[in-house]
Formats: structure tokens, C-alpha cells, sequence
């Protein structure tokens, strides 16, 4: 092909690479001087509220839209000039698939294939008995698809998905409008496609799902990206130890001195501040690696103070998204707003959930 000198990497595992990939609506940039890095075997989230431009990024992978600037390479090639190339190795769901109400699932699996181009006979029958069982849809095969539950139709739409047998997945939100019982199915297909060995690329405003199933994630406002990373290196950064004295004196106290253990010789405390758990009683948050509660402990006793309790807390995605979005915080920071930030950004309460 004319263009083959635009296949930039040979470095097989990296799978999606998008260097300053750019999208304007008019004034608005939906998305912004985006470079992603998806490696084989991921399960990558791409996290964001609603409206951050995670659509918009996922059309652009797969040269539904045009950039406006910057280019996506996936699996080595430019989406601009080698799309073809690149979509016969990709599975996607962006919108919700549209499929025949009254035909059954399986018959419903047929009809893509077919539509998609795959010549009917055994290897075909094969396939869409084999992506029923994937995606657990083998006993309800037959049922007419108005039949099937919210979370059925989606298993179906990643069924139609992988009929080709795609070496990467791009799932838009998958779980949205699923009751709780189809996320978790979705959750499970998500590891087990993994474990199948695809590349799965999945959008969601759900933080709280992307940290159980992902491996790697990035984290979208407004079209910028403000983070990517190994979810577990993101999770050891928002980890806390949660120290609870026995009285409010004890507790002003302990905080004082936590406040200042920094230049004590406990350099790993960033952070120190009041809150108060669910009890409603006042707590101490300290933001420091879990494996240090025993040096607390140790700190406050020096200064005659003896904690209640003190619990290592892991890091959770919410609080790392927190930390980013909101301003720089000192060492003396009061308590955190919660949710409130999180409103201005985005309209649907489930995000930070
Ligand atoms: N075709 C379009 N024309 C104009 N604005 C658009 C279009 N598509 C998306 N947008 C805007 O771009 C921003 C990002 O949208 P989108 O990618 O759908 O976000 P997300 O998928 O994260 O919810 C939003 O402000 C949205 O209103
Ligand atoms: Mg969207």
C-alpha cells in the first residue's frame, strides 16, 4: 500500500497509541491533545464524567469521525490511511446495537454474520454457538430478543462484537443503564475475555467498576487527560490510615502532630486532616502507604498518645479523581467537599459513586 510507510511501530505490544489526538466542535474541544497508550492484554478503562469526550475519542479510534488534529495508530497502523486493515481486528460497541426484536439472539448472531460479510455454513454455526456460550447466553439462545433483559440485549451487542474474533475490544460504557446484576455479568465477561486474551478497551463513569476489572486506566475531564496509569500504582497513591483517638482533645492533639510528623522523620505523610466516618465520629485521615501504621502508632505513643484505633485504608480511584480535580491541597487542608466537586462536572450522581 502507498501509505505503508506510515506504519510507524513494530513494537507488537502496544496495541492502541494516540499521540495529540484531537477533536473540536466548533469552540468546544471535546477532546484535547490526547495521547493514549493501550499495551497487549490490557483491560484498559477510560474513565471520565459524562460529557469528557470519551464518545468522541472511541469514534475517532475507529475512524467514525475525523480528528482535528493529532492521529490514532492501532496495531502499528494509522487509523487515517490503514482503517480497513485495522477494523478487521477490532470489535466495538459505541451505540447501542440495534437488533431484530422478534428473531432470537442466536438468530439475531446469524444476521450479523452475515450482514458483516461472513459466508454462512459450519465455521459460521460454529461461531455464533461459541460467542453465546462467551458471553453466557447459551441456555436463552433461542428466546426472542424483546424477550431479554436489559443486560441480555448487551451481552448480545459483545456477542455481535466478537463474532470476528477481534483481538481488541472497544466497549462504550457497557454498563450504563444496567441494574446492578448486569453490571457484575458484564464485570465477569470483561475477565473472561481477558482471559481469552483480548485487548479490552472500556469507557465508563463508574469508577468504582473500572478499578475492579482494569488493569490500566486513563482519567478524562473536559477532553484533557489528567491521568493514566497501572490502576494499582494509581490505588497505592490514594491509600490512607485512618486514626481514630478516644477523645476530641486527643484527637486535636494527634492531629497537630501529625500535621507535622512530616518534618519529624515521617516524610511519607502527605497529607493529615479531620473527618468523621460513618458513626459520625471524628476521625483522622492520614494520606500515607499503607504499610506505615505501625510508625504511626509508634509516633503518637512517643507523644503519649495511644490511638483507638488505626486502620490501613487502600487507595480508591474516587479519591485519586478527587485529588486531580480539585485544587492543590497543603498539609493542613480542612475536610474534603465529597461529591460536591464532582456536580459541577458532570449531571449523573453515579459518577464517584
Ligand atoms: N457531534 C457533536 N457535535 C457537537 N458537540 C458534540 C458532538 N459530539 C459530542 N459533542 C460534545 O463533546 C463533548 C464530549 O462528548 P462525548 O465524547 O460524548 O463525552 P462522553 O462520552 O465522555 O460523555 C460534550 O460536550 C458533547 O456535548
Ligand atoms: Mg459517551
Amino acid at each position: 500500500m502507498k501509505h505503508d510507510d506510515i506504519s510507524i511501530t513494530d513494537d507488537d505490544d502496544i496495541v492502541i497509541s494516540t499521540s495529540r489526538l484531537t477533536k473540536a466542535f466548533g469552540k468546544l474541544m471535546a477532546v484535547n491533545d490526547l495521547h493514549l497508550q493501550v499495551m497487549r492484554g490490557d483491560v484498559f478503562g477510560f474513565l471520565g464524567p459524562n460529557g469528557s469526550g470519551k464518545t468522541t475519542t472511541i469514534r475517532m479510534l475507529l475512524g467514525l469521525i475525523r480528528p482535528t488534529a493529532g492521529r490514532a495508530i492501532i496495531f502499528g497502523m494509522d487509523n487515517a490511511y490503514q482503517l480497513s486493515a485495522i477494523l478487521q481486528r477490532v470489535g466495538a460497541i459505541v451505540e447501542t446495537p440495534v437488533f431484530y426484536p422478534y428473531l432470537s439472539g442466536k438468530d439475531n448472531l446469524h444476521a450479523v454474520a452475515a450482514a458483516s460479510g461472513m459466508r454462512s455454513g459450519s465455521a459460521s454455526n460454529r461461531r455464533v454457538e461459541e460467542v453465546l456460550e462467551i458471553v453466557e447466553l447459551g441456555t436463552q439462545a433461542k428466546q426472542a430478543f424483546r424477550n431479554y433483559s436489559l443486560g441480555m440485549k448487551q451481552r448480545l451487542g459483545i456477542g455481535a462484537a466478537l463474532l470476528s474474533d477481534p483481538e481488541l475490544l472497544l466497549l462504550d460504557e457497557p454498563t450504563n443503564g444496567l441494574d446492578p446484576a448486569g453490571q457484575f455479568e458484564i464485570r465477569q465477561l470483561i475477565q473472561r475475555l481477558s482471559t481469552l486474551g483480548k485487548t479490552i478497551f472500556i469507557s465508563s463513569h463508574f469508577l468504582h467498576e473500572i478499578q475492579h476489572v482494569c488493569n490500566r486506566v486513563a482519567i478524562l475531564q473536559k477532553g484533557n487527560l489528567i491521568k493514566q496509569g497501572e490502576v494499582h500504582e494509581l490505588l497505592q497513591q490514594g491509600e490512607q490510615i485512618i486514626v481514630r483517638m478516644n477523645t476530641a482533645g486527643e484527637t486535636e492533639q494527634a492531629i497537630t502532630l501529625l500535621q507535622q510528623a512530616r518534618n519529624q522523620g515521617l516524610p511519607w505523610i502527605t497529607l493529615a486532616h479531620m473527618d468523621t466516618n460513618k458513626q459520625n465520629i471524628s476521625i483522622i485521615r492520614v494520606d500515607a502507604p499503607r504499610t506505615r501504621s505501625a510508625e504511626i502508632n509508634a509516633y503518637l505513643a512517643r507523644h503519649n498518645l495511644f490511638a483507638a484505633e488505626i486502620r490501613p485504608q487502600e487507595g480508591s480511584l474516587e479519591d485519586l479523581f478527587l485529588g486531580l480535580t480539585m485544587p492543590p491541597a497543603s498539609i493542613s487542608t480542612p475536610p474534603r467537599p465529597g461529591m460536591a466537586a464532582l456536580a459541577r462536572d458532570s449531571n449523573d450522581p453515579q459518577f464517584g459513586n
